[in-house]
């Protein structure tokens, strides 16, 4: 239970709040790379309550400004994109992709030169990685370095990246994703069910060790960047189920996949402080993604790389539940995707939780941890202590069944031991309860 104090400075990222202007201070994954065209359609891109434009030039360079024309405040997305720069529609005025005005045909030919160089355009420096553009729009001039992370320096054919747009607070998503717990009970008609596409031996494997055994040990090895955490399951066999991830300030959370799959880090970003978007990147560090693989998780979404869950629903249609379906044994009643019932307790939890009203229990100890963590970077950023963010060179997620006085920090998870054998294929495929 937090006070209201501080559930507002975790929840709120607008200009000038302490959380916003930590947030900032990092590069943000703000559109896709993919999703911008040369001479293309500029992106509307909205990032802790302000609006901007993402495009891209002609010459491959990436502009990224404050949406609204610095003459009259028109948005800059409408704007033609051509010989390396923004053309406003309404006077014309032209603003090249390093962010400088060189034309503005609204004024006497004998003034321009003079004018432009008086007008000041907000723009931000972009990096282009892992199939992501980021921005930063922190204050320092130097901006720091982009974190090393694994996937970021991958080629595109082995990295799969999504993203979705939700009606809540990023807070809620971002505890989301560091919930170990939920993934055998708020799952389980997609865990449980050997029929369902996405799981095969996987997530029949993840019935098991989460929804037959749902509670688990979680213990914490602090880092620069956040902390590892081991969540750990005594298996009936003797044998320890571990659940071994990183959390990465300020929004990162690597999910453990079990039975050796893709790897897979989701980043949850404040649009404002009503909604966010979810990055859903999954990545393989040896082998280009094949298609099938990339059709099946397309499949399992609406499609649209940049807004999978726009037919989410909400509370009109609570999210598509199904009665009928529940009484027939589907936990939820959500049968769609299986984001969706994240995101569907994620937006009824309201816009911006009531963290004074909860009663947490044992399980929460992540996502406590994590609130301290971030509230305590807000508070040191606020007095000018500059984030420590350590080396993220070898962040992996990883899920091993280990002999059962094995020790999960020793694990090294870019060069994990062979984990012992899954259970017998009989108990690996229980029906739903
Ligand atoms: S409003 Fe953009 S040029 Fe006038
Ligand atoms: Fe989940």
């Amino acid at each position: 239970m937090l006070t209201v104090a501080e559930n507002e400075l975790l929840a709120r990222t607008g200009a000038g709040t302490p959380m916003g202007n930590y947030l900032r201070e990092f590069w943000t994954p703000a559109v896709r790379a993919a999703s911008l065209e040369a001479d293309g359609a500029p992106a509307r891109v909205r990032l802790f309550g302000r609006n901007y434009v993402a495009f891209r030039a002609t010459d491959g360079r990436v502009g990224f400004f404050d949406e609204e024309c610095p003459h009259r405040c028109v948005s800059l997305s409408l704007a033609r994109n051509e010989d390396n720069a923004l053309r406003c529609l309404f006077h014309g005025w032209k603003i090249d992709v390093s962010g400088r005005l060189v034309e503005a045909p609204s004024e006497p030919p004998e003034r321009q030169e003079s004018f432009c160089a008086h007008v000041k355009i907000n723009h931000y420096p972009t990096r282009e990685a892992g199939g992501l553009i980021w921005v930063y729009l922190g204050t320092r001039a130097v901006p720091p370095s982009l974190f090393d992370l694994e996937f970021a320096r991958l080629p595109e054919s082995q990295v799969d990246i999504r993203r979705a747009v939700l009606r809540c607070n990023w807070l809620q998503g971002f505890e989301g994703t560091l919930d170990t717990v939920h993934a055998g009970i708020l799952h389980v008609g997609w865990t449980g069910d050997p029929g369902r596409r996405w799981e095969g031996a996987q997530g029949a494997e993840l019935h098991v060790l989460s929804r037959n055994v749902p509670s688990a040990t979680i213990e914490f090895e602090p880092r620069r960047y956040g902390f590892r955490e081991g969540a750990l399951r005594s298996m009936p066999d003797g044998s320890c189920y571990a659940r071994i991830r990183d959390v990465v300030l300020p929004y990162y959370s690597f999910i453990p996949t079990p039975g050796g799959a893709a790897c897979f880090v989701t980043i949850v970003v404040p649009i404002d402080d009503e909604t966010h978007m979810q990055w859903y990147i999954i990545y393989d560090p040896v082998k280009p993604i094949a298609e099938a693989a990339r059709a099946r998780l397309m499949a399992d979404t609406s499609g649209d790389r940049d807004d999978f869950a726009s037919d989410l629903g909400g509370w009109h249609n609570r999210w598509s539940q199904d009665r009928a379906l529940m009484k027939t044994g589907h936990w939820t009643g959500i049968a769609r995707p299986l984001p969706f019932e994240d995101f569907a307790v994620q937006e009824a939890m309201g816009p911006i939780m009531d963290r004074t009203r909860e009663q947490l229990g044992s399980s929460d100890v992540t996502i406590v941890r994590t609130r301290r963590l971030l509230l305590e970077a807000a508070r040191s950023f606020a007095e000018g202590k500059v984030p420590d963010v350590g080396d993220h060179a070898r962040v992996r997620a990883l899920a091993i069944r280990l002999a059962g006085d094995a020790d999960w920090r020793q694990i090294d998870t870019l060069a994990p031991p062979a984990s012992l054998p899954a259970p017998a294929a009989a108990a690996r495929r229980p029906q739903i309860e």
